[in-house]
């Protein structure tokens, strides 16, 4: 079924100039970004994004991680997208994240992971809807959907 999902490009991500491989793995995946911006993360929006890890003891260093420097936000969109990007990106250690995912490849660290991608659909929705509004987003046919699977594995919705 199509799903979107939130894709967040974290500061080490735009520090270590990485945005332009990270965001060529999800476009070669054969998903479509329909939406996308460039911000600064405020303590306020991080508070509302990382709710559920505010009494974890590795809350205030996340916080200082997620506010230093912009991120990229985006909404991607395809079939079985959450779990589609999960696994582009890895388990949330770059030192155990298997070889082949973005953090496996690309970070040794569990708080510099790169990538912040939804962990289901429920969470999707939420954090969609904290970064963008209805209007920022730009939904399109993508030229390669031919290839993303046959009628019978993905009925028309
Ligand atoms: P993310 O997928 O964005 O979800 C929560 C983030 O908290 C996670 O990626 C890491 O950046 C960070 N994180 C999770 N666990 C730890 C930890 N044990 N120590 C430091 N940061 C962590």
């Amino acid at each position: 079924m199509s799903e979107r999902t939130l894709v967040l490009l974290k500061p080490d991500c735009i520090e270590r100039r990485l945005v332009g491989r990270v965001i060529a793995r999800l476009e070669d995946k054969g998903l479509n970004i329909i939406a996308m911006k460039m911000i600064r993360v405020t303590p306020e929006l991080a508070r509302r994004h990382y709710a559920e890890h505010l009494n974890k003891p590795f809350y205030p260093g996340l916080e200082s991680f997620i506010t230093r420097s912009p991120i990229v936000a985006m909404i991607v969109e395809g079939p079985e997208a959450v779990a589609v990007v999960r696994n582009l990106v890895g388990v949330t250690n770059g030192l155990e994240a298997a070889a082949g995912t973005i953090r496996g490849d690309f970070s040794s660290s569990q708080q510099m992971n790169l990538v912040h991608a939804s962990d289901s659909p429920e969470s999707a929705l939420r954090e969609m809807d904290i970064f963008f509004s209805q209007a920022e987003l730009c939904p399109y046919a993508p030229a390669v959907k031919p290839w993303l699977g046959t009628h019978e594995e993905r009925p028309a919705r």
